[in-house]
């Protein structure tokens, strides 16, 4: 059965670390009590499924994904972020380019082949990123919207990291000047069906 994750649709900070998203995870399970979503997944809390699972891809159902909204799955212990852009925030994606550290994504560490790309995605709409900054690895918070923000008045969409203030953009592409030194990770995944995403296995074929 398809992995449903967590909606989170409302562009507030996810967390500001790992440990926190861990902690939160739980707690949203925690909230939905006994259901269909709590045994699978708190079985991948238990240690030695968890290390049974430490390779396993995670099939994540994206059919309720909605645009401008995010879905977050965990995959390898790591938070994964799967956002349904929309077309102002793509139109806005190349006008970022020279503000930006990697634009073309040239550095082959941060994503498959497959995802360096414009919007370093298999699909245009569709972005699938590690939800860890790569300075020391906290979470950023989603900041979706093309609107002025306290920390840049430009603002096109993206996501801003307010422990050492990073900036990515929608395509999870860091900002220059900032302490973050890479854009973050896109993670191997591929789809199985419009609606059907898989996490951690590469497309058939892709290098
Ligand atoms: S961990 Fe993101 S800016 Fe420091």
């Amino acid at each position: 059965m398809a992995n449903q994750g967590i909606n989170d649709p409302s562009n507030q900070p996810v967390n500001a670390g790992r440990r926190r998203f861990l902690t939160a995870t739980t707690a949203v399970v925690g909230a939905v009590g006994a259901g269909f979503v709590a045994v699978p997944f708190i079985k991948s809390w238990n240690p030695s499924a968890r290390a049974k699972l430490a390779g396993a891809p995670v099939i994540a159902d994206i059919s309720a994904l909605g645009e401008g909204q995010r879905l977050v799955f965990e995959w390898r212990g790591q938070p994964i972020w799967v956002v349904r852009r929309s077309a102002a925030v793509l139109k806005a994606l190349p006008t970022l380019n020279d503000q930006l550290r990697d634009p073309d994504s040239q550095n082959p560490d941060q994503q498959p082949q497959y995802a360096a790309n414009a919007g370093r995605s298999l699909k245009p709409e569709i972005s699938v990123l590690v939800g860890l900054c790569t300075h020391l690895g906290c979470a950023p918070e989603m900041k979706a919207e093309i609107r002025p923000e306290p920390f840049d008045p430009n603002w096109k969409g993206g996501y801003f990291c307010p422990c050492h203030k990073s900036k990515f953009d929608m395509a999870g592409r860091v900002y220059e000047g900032v302490p973050a030194p890479t854009n973050l990770v896109v993670p191997p995944h591929h789809y199985e069906n419009d609606t059907t995403l898989v996490i951690g296995v590469d497309p058939q074929g892709a290098a």
